[in-house]
């Protein structure tokens, strides 16, 4: 088979490492992809979000699957264009993209099905979500822009103060644009966060290894929210009584609300869940694959992720085995100075071989988030440069492993936390 991946970041190039393992993958491409997934693939410079543009490529290349991975061209409906052409894709349509392009759509839904979630209340209006936030008197208060707002659009607001500023900056100023037009005002939860992928066919839903990631810019969960500074799988707050719990009241009601409202959801559908103290609730859903979880969980997958996906597009996914490799992965993420605010690119990568990855390195891949070729070498060219994946028997041996290989790897400016794991050796 042909094969397209869309998108250009460090999850599209694990996702696309792992489908050339299949037997049934002869050729690969990634659009836009980036200077390591060239690597591994011909790229080509289409943007994710151009819908059109992908569907003609598509056409003209005559791939036989498309995979779409980020959340945008999802939510604009990519693969619904793609298989108004008739090419098969991964991921849900525009419609089951909401779970994740509306929070407003995904709270209402828990609430319908009784889903666990925080409380919350919809506001169009700043003044009545204000006086709404002063009724209630509980901080901190947290306050969400409805629709995509690339990772930044939650707001935890420790007064009231804070919770008229975050109002102001999101519904006033417009700061995330038409996503802001509504808010949703929630309760503050609290305990461990596991983020756990799985794949659905729409009726049937297996999950994947659990995970964790690490928000936070720098070490102690401390600094501005990123993209994800690191991950370790599996999470070791997700037991198994939790997981069984998760799939009880979470997972399969989830997938069966999608069904009832007429949108069941094919794809890789993402639960980020905390652990408090009344239980297991969803903090939000993603329609895709998330990042960098995905460089943690998939070197995990021991069976052939392309037969898996194909399963899920064609609904049947109860055919095919899904198993998991023992052991734990983890990966560190080596980021650009000043990444999440403002940071330059072009600073040559000293480490990689000319393949992108690390010589002489069992059982470690480097994924390319954000790079590009520069005299014959790597360049930065993103916030995330590269995320660097270890697997080993055992979580400390993963990040031991992590750690030295990523020490290998410097560019100017480079940052990089050096507490990825920390929080889940605690739990072990
Ligand atoms: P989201 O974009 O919805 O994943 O939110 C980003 C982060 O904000 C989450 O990973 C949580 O750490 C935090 N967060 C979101 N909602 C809540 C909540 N209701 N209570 C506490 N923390 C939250
Ligand atoms: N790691 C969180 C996300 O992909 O949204």
């Amino acid at each position: 088979m042909k094969i397209l991946v869309v998108g250009g970041g460090g999850r599209e190039h694990a996702i696309l490492r792992k489908l050339k393992e299949s037997p049934l993958c002869t050729e690969i491409w990634a659009a836009p992809g980036n200077a390591g997934i060239g690597c591994d693939a011909r790229c080509k410079p289409i943007a994710a979000t151009d819908l059109a543009g992908m569907v003609e490529f598509a056409k003209q290349e005559r791939f036989d699957y498309v995979v779409v991975t980020p959340d945008d061209p999802l939510a604009l409906g990519m693969v619904d264009a793609l298989e108004a052409a008739d090419i098969p894709a991964f991921g849900p349509n525009k419609a089951a993209a909401r779970i994740e392009a509306s929070k407003v759509f995904a709270k209402n839904l828990m609430k319908k099905y009784g889903i666990p979630t925080a409380r919350y209340e919809v506001f169009e209006d700043p003044q009545k979500a204000m006086d709404y936030i002063r009724r209630q008197g509980r901080y901190p208060v947290v306050v969400k822009a409805d629709g995509l707002a690339l990772g930044k659009g939650v707001l935890i607001c420790e007064n009231e103060a804070a919770a008229g500023d975050a109002l102001h900056e999101i519904m006033v100023e417009g700061k995330f644009g038409a996503s802001g037009s509504r808010v949703v005002v929630e309760e503050f939860l609290t305990g461990p966060e596991v983020s756990v992928l799985s794949f659905t066919d729409g009726r049937v839903i297996v999950p994947m290894v659990s995970s964790m990631d690490h928000k936070r810019a720098l070490d102690g969960d401390k600094g501005l929210n990123t993209g994800g500074m690191g991950v370790v799988a599996p999470n070791p707050y997700y037991t198994a009584g939790i997981a069984a719990r998760c799939m009880d009241e979470i997972f399969l009601p989830t997938v069966q609300a999608m069904q009832a409202e007429g949108c069941p959801f094919k794809g890789c559908l993402y639960f980020g869940l905390m652990l408090t103290p009344d239980g297991p609730k969803v903090i939000e859903y993603n329609c895709r694959f998330g990042d960098p979880e995905t460089q943690g969980v998939l070197p995990l997958l021991d069976s052939d992720l392309l037969e898996i996906m194909l399963a899920v597009t064609g609904g049947r996914l109860h055919e095919v085995p899904v198993s998991w490799k023992p052991g734990a992965a983890a990966c560190v993420v080596l980021a650009s100075g000043g990444y999440p605010e403002g940071y330059q690119k072009g600073k040559p990568i000293a480490g990689l071989a000319a393949d992108g990855q690390l010589e002489g390195e069992a059982d470690v891949a480097v994924y390319h988030a954000g790079t590009a070729q520069k005299e014959g070498g790597f360049a930065t060219n993103g916030g995330r440069v590269l995320g660097v994946t270890a697997t080993a028997p055992s979580l400390p041996e993963a990040l031991g492993k992590a750690y030295a290989a990523a020490g290998r790897i410097t560019f100017e400016g480079m940052h990089c936390r050096s507490d990825i794991g920390r929080r889940a050796l605690k739990a072990l």
